[in-house]
């Protein structure tokens, strides 16, 4: 059975769908004070197997007090087999301690989730790797990577882009979807050239006269993604499409992508967001049948 809380329930619902699954019934809503109010209309079997779907992005700390006060209810109900599908993990940026005292919030989230009797936990493209080692239960860190290069094979491009990564870290991702789309890829690398001049520009890649596909995990600020596309049309490339997993983009994001002339801006739906129209639930789906 599959639960949608308020932040995926259009997910949850597609995932349902994909596995001809049954599609739990919950109300979900706020209290005139804001606090949250959660109930399950359905009666669910001990032994049935569920699968709690809820990202855990902005408002964060109400989405996370939905997610536990779902899994609460759960295991009031005496359900055993507890999957928690958090396709954006919120808190998982802090994942470690930069300064001394720090919350490790990735970890503190960890903690609550586990102690609420969940046997395994599926998200996608986590920020870190090793958020998975915060964790006793198994981790399925799932790659939107093919989902996102089946969208671009969509696209129709005359000639097959680069796919760029805006910085080393996200080299990875750029080389995933090359592969699936049998194409060359790159990253940006900033070279200082002298104490006062740094340049940033392609690592072994010239993309003049071609067009650009940037692949980020996240965009947040869209300060990156800014800095790139300004960077990639004044070396020459045709088109800057951008592409990221999770479309966390707050404030003025959008806006400021756009305006920085990026010809395309698409998403997964992890989040809900005017550009997430690229779906993982088959992604997710096909994992769920393996557990
Ligand atoms: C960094 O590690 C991430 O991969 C993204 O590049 C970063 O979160 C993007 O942030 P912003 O959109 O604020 O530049």
């Amino acid at each position: 059975m599959i639960i949608g809380g308020s932040a995926s329930q259009a997910l949850a619902s597609e995932v349902a769908k994909e596995l001809n699954d049954k599609l739990c019934t919950v109300e979900t809503r706020k209290f005139p004070d804001g606090e949250r109010y959660f109930r399950i209309k359905d009666n669910i079997p001990c032994d049935e197997k569920v699968c709690v779907i809820q990202s855990t992005g902005y408002p964060q700390d109400e989405n996370m007090m939905e997610l536990f006060f779902i899994l609460d209810t759960l295991s009031d109900m005496g359900v055993e087999e507890i999957t928690v599908i958090s396709p954006y993990l919120g808190y998982s940026r802090q994942e470690r301690r930069f300064k001394d005292y720090e919350c490790i919030s990735a970890k503190a989230t960890s903690r609550l989730i586990q102690s609420m009797n969940v046997k395994s936990l599926i998200s996608v493209n986590l920020h870190e790797e090793s958020i998975c080692d915060l964790y006793d239960i198994p981790v399925y860190n799932l790659s939107a990577m093919p989902a996102i290069a089946d969208y671009i094979s969509k696209m129709g491009f005359d000639d097959k882009p680069v796919i760029l990564a805006p910085d080393k870290g996200a080299q990875n991702f750029a080389k995933e979807i090359a592969e699936i789309l049998d194409t060359d890829y790159d990253y940006l690398e900033k070279v200082r050239l002298s104490p006062e001049v740094v340049e940033t520009k392609t690592k072994n890649i010239s993309v003049d006269d071609r067009a650009v596909v940037i692949i980020d995990d996240i965009i947040s600020t869209g300060g990156t993604i800014v800095n790139a596309i300004e960077i990639l049309k004044n070396q020459g490339a045709t088109s800057v499409n951008v592409f990221c997993v999770h479309p966390v983009l707050v404030n003025d994001a959008v806006l400021k992508i756009n305006a920085a002339g990026a010809d395309t801006l698409k998403a997964t739906n992890t989040l809900n967001n005017e550009v997430a129209v690229i779906s993982i639930a088959k992604t997710l789906a096909d994992k769920i049948r393996q557990l």
